[in-house]
């Protein structure tokens, strides 16, 4: 830990027993995926892979120009250099940490509108990851529509306990956002997981496929990013789709100059037919079913030792709620990030502060320091990777950790880059 600076990104993962860092590029592909990377076509241009790949996400979003990059911040770079900028504002449930930088490293203001008790760790809800409708409203009220270039929505709402949005919501902030000449972007994600919670828990939705579910989702916007390293189920990939012609020739312009040729993006041929498979797969809703039981089966195991968490288990992860496991430790000494280090060195088990180090803001002149709203550790699961046995360890450890709570202590930055610093900081146990 000390050659690591106390930091978990630092760490080899050779020396990691269970990787819960994250659920993005970590998924076991299937053979089938494996079989269509075998046949990949290789085709500088017009590659017969590209066009399997863009009719699988035509088909499920009906978004017209699909768009192919390296992963998913490579969309919101591309989407924001056109359309973020100086006194533009972007509102969101939630930015996860790549979109809040890529706007504001345009010069944009990235706005988080959560439902107030989508900030509320221990209430119990069925769509927590909802945007606050309301909120938005008065932000279009008060500001100039011009400036306002697009409202996005993240599903799941991964910085947010990877609650679901419902598709009351997405439909309401469509019509929101319509009526005020404003586009909607999804970020995409999770979606596949996003689409199976609405079966399970929005009414009207039960007898409906996934599927279906996730093209009704995506008939309410007007594009999306993606990053395909989550529900596409692969280990590199994403993509930015939209309809209006106008912004996709300017999206494709760029793409040429820092990805490649419109028909490969950031990536090889055999990439794109994993991500077609992928797309394929993660709709299975016994997938799914299989998916979401068993992030459930962690939360449960967890809340019966008394652990903290983020109510109710999300999609991709289950976030411990540092601020209440750690009620001794100050925001300011992170105790997100205590909590993550113990748990590496207490079982081998490498997770990740989403709280004051990720999202808090430290001013370098006054010091002043802005916490988050939430303390979050969160424990991601990589999909179709681990078993039972090494989530039943991981519920152990945690307990542990939970039992000797009062002995951990805070910790402090001792450097940090401008942006993203949770990447690269270096911080001391205080
Ligand atoms: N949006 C969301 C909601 C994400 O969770 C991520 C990545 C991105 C965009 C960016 O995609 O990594 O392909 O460039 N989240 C990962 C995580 C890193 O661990 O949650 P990317």
């Amino acid at each position: 830990m000390l050659d690591a600076n106390h930091n978990l990104f630092n760490i080899r993962a050779d020396d990691v027993l269970i990787d819960l860092l994250t659920d993005s590029g970590t998924s076991a592909l299937s053979a089938r995926q494996w079989a269509g990377i075998m046949e990949g076509d290789e085709a500088y241009a017009g590659s017969k892979s590209f066009y399997r790949f863009e009719q699988t996400v035509r088909e499920i979003t009906g978004l017209g120009h699909v768009i192919p990059t390296h992963q998913g911040r490579a969309a919101e770079k591309i989407l924001f250099t056109i359309a973020g900028g100086e006194g533009k504002i972007v509102p969101n449930n939630t930015h996860f940490d790549t979109t809040r930088a890529n706007i504001e490293m345009s010069g944009a203001e990235a706005v988080d509108l959560p439902v107030p008790e989508g900030v509320l760790p221990s209430s119990e809800g069925d769509f927590k990851g909802n945007i606050d409708l309301e909120a938005l409203e008065n932000l279009f009220r008060q500001k100039d529509q011009q400036n306002i270039p697009l409202g996005m929505l993240t599903v799941t709402n991964n910085a947010n306990g990877g609650q679901p949005v419902s598709m009351e919501n997405i439909r309401k902030m469509s019509e929101l956002c319509h009526a005020h000449g404003i586009p909607l972007f999804l970020d995409a994600c999770r979606f596949a997981e996003n689409a199976y919670f609405i079966k399970l828990r929005e009414p009207g939705y039960g007898d409906r496929s996934t599927r279906e579910i996730a093209q009704e989702m995506f008939s309410y916007v007007d594009g999306c990013t993606m990053s395909a390293k989550k529900d596409g189920l692969v280990n590199i990939g994403g993509f930015l789709a939209v309809n209006d012609d106008d912004l996709a020739q300017k999206a494709r312009n760029i793409l040429v100059v820092t990805e490649g040729f419109p028909t490969y993006g950031g990536l090889a041929g055999h990439d794109l037919e994993a991500i077609a498979q992928g797309l394929e797969e993660v709709l299975e809703e016994s997938y799914l079913k299989y998916r979401i039981r068993s992030v459930a089966y962690v939360g449960e195991k967890l809340s019966q030792l008394g652990v903290p968490i983020f109510r109710p288990p999300g999609g991709n992860a289950i976030y411990l709620d540092a601020k209440a496991f750690l009620h001794h430790i100050p925001p300011r000494e992170y105790p997100g990030h205590a909590l993550a280090c113990e748990l590496y060195l207490h079982g081998g088990i490498r997770s990740c502060e989403i709280g004051s180090v990720m999202f808090g803001k430290t001013d370098p002149l006054s010091g002043a320091f802005q916490p988050a709203k939430l303390e979050l550790v969160r424990l991601a699961i990589p999909r179709r990777v681990y078993t039972q046995s090494h989530m039943d360890y991981v519920v152990e450890c945690v307990g542990e950790v939970f039992d000797k709570r009062d002995t951990l202590k805070g910790m402090r930055i001792v450097s940090e880059p401008p942006v993203l610093r949770h990447f690269t900081a270096r911080f001391e146990p205080l």
